[in-house]
């Protein structure tokens, strides 16, 4: 502590958020920041994830986490940029509700590219930096939809969250002699723009099947985020963090 002002939890630290130009994203690079990390905010929108960075002052950088060799300049680049990264949050993603009769194979192997295939390039590029370091944090968005059968979003879109919380736990394994623990968080029925786009009564419907009688917060899952990434979660890893108001309680 200097000054008598309390310390930050993650102050010194520095995180790499994918998909932080909107959404979840760029609300978890914004908990990150006032938690005291530096943050790269990378997005395949680049002008989206540049207002975001000037925001909370980090580094925007252009991403298409489809792309193994992209991905890995792009961590090279905020490595270069900051020293090291300490904390690496998998968000990016594509979430169609495209019903499963109707879904194409282009849109399936997308789906897979980017949501799966694309944190696993993220777990693998940071997995060797922090392996290195000895130390490290991963957490990886996933959804209730990974775990619980549901018409909101596409079998593909489901698949895809499941078989990251089977990624989760295989580099929580491999990672955990190293000093890194790797974490998913599981959120459902979170306040967002399409959520609010809704008619009034699909709204109330919704919110009456939520035991919390509320939906989450956008603030509240990156609160989640911060904790995995806070030396209170040291002892953590391999593990899923349910965020639902209680709609799946196991
Ligand atoms: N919002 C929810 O209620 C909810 C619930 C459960 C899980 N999640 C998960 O949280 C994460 C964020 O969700 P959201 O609702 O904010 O999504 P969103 O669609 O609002 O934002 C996704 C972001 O990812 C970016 N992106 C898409 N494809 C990309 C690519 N190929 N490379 C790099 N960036 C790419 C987009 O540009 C966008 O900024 C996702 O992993 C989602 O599955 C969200």
């Amino acid at each position: 502590m200097t000054n008598g002002a309390p310390q930050l939890p993650l102050s010194g630290r520095v995180a790499f958020v994918t998909g932080a130009g909107q959404g979840l994203g760029a609300a978890i690079a914004r908990g990150l920041a006032q938690a005291g990390a530096r943050v790269a905010l990378a997005d395949i929108e680049l002008p989206a994830v540049e207002a975001v960075a000037s925001e909370i002052g980090g580094l925007a950088l252009g991403l298409d986490v489809r792309d193994e060799t992209a991905f890995g300049a792009c961590f090279g680049g905020a490595v270069a940029h900051f020293g090291c990264v300490d904390i690496m949050v998998n968000n990016a993603a594509r979430t169609p509700s495209t019903s499963l009769w109707d879904i194409t194979p282009e849109e399936w192997d997308d789906v897979l590219a980017i949501n799966l295939r694309g944190s696993f390039f993220g777990c693998r590029i940071a997995g060797r930096h922090m392996r290195e370091r000895g130390e490290g944090r991963i957490v990886n968005l996933s959804s209730m939809a990974g775990q619980q059968a549901s018409s909101a979003t596409g079998v593909h879109y489901a698949a895809s969250k499941a078989g990251l919380l089977a990624l989760t736990r295989s580099f929580a394994q491999e990672l955990a002699p190293h000093g890194v623990t790797v974490n998913a968080l599981a959120p459902a029925a979170i306040r967002s723009p399409a959520l609010g786009a809704m008619a009034p009564a699909r709204q109330h419907a919704l919110q009456a099947g939520i035991p919390l009688g509320r939906f989450g917060l956008a603030e509240e899952v990156a609160a989640a985020v911060v904790y995995l990434a806070s030396p209170a979660a040291a002892f953590m890893t391999g593990a899923t963090l349910d965020l639902n108001g209680g709609r799946f309680m196991r």
